[in-house]
C-alpha cells in the first residue's frame, strides 16, 4: 500500500511542495475518493455549484463557460485525472485559482470538499 502511494503520488511532488504547508500534509482519503458514494455526495454538489462553469458531465462546457479565459478545464480528460494532484484539487476547490473566474469555496468542509474532488477525478468515467 505504501509503495502504491508513494508511486501515485511521486510524479506529482513538484506539485505538493509548491503548496502550503497546511495543505502539503493534508492526508489523502484515497479510499474516500475511490468510493461510490463519495462521488455521488460530490456529483451533487457539483451540480448544484461547478456544473454552471464546469458543465454537468465536468466536460468545461458549462453555460457560463462562453468567454471565459482560461476556460474551465475538460475534468472528463483522462490526462488531467492522471497528472494532478489529489492535494492540489482539494487546494484549488478551497482557494480558488487567482487570474480566473474560479471561486474560493469556503462554504464546503473538508469532509465535502474531498467529495467533490473525488468526483471531479472521477468525471466521465461513470
Ligand atoms: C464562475 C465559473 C466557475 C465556477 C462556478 C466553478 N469554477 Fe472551477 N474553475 C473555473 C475556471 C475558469 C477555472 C480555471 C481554468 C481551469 O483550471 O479549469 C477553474 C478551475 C478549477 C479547478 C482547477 C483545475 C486545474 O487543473 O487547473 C478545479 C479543480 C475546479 N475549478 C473545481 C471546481 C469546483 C469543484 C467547483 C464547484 C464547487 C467549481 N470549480 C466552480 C470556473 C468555475
Amino acid at each position: 500500500m505504501a509503495l502504491t502511494v508513494w508511486f501515485l503520488f511521486s510524479g506529482c511532488g513538484g506539485r505538493d511542495a509548491e503548496l502550503p504547508a497546511r495543505y502539503r500534509r493534508l492526508k489523502v482519503p484515497d479510499g474516500l475518493l475511490a468510493s461510490a458514494a463519495a462521488r455521488t455526495r460530490g456529483r451533487t454538489l457539483f451540480r448544484q455549484h461547478c456544473a454552471i462553469c464546469h458543465g454537468v458531465r465536468g466536460d468545461g462546457r458549462g453555460i457560463r463557460s462562453e468567454g471565459l479565459d482560461p476556460a474551465p478545464m475538460d475534468f472528463t480528460n483522462p490526462r488531467w485525472r492522471e497528472s494532478v494532484a489529489r492535494r492540489r484539487v482539494f487546494y484549488w476547490i478551497r482557494n480558488g485559482v487567482p487570474g480566473t473566474a474560479m471561486p474560493a469555496w469556503r462554504i464546503f468542509d473538508d469532509g465535502e470538499t474531498w467529495d467533490l474532488v473525488a468526483y471531479v477525478l472521477s468525471a466521465g468515467q461513470s
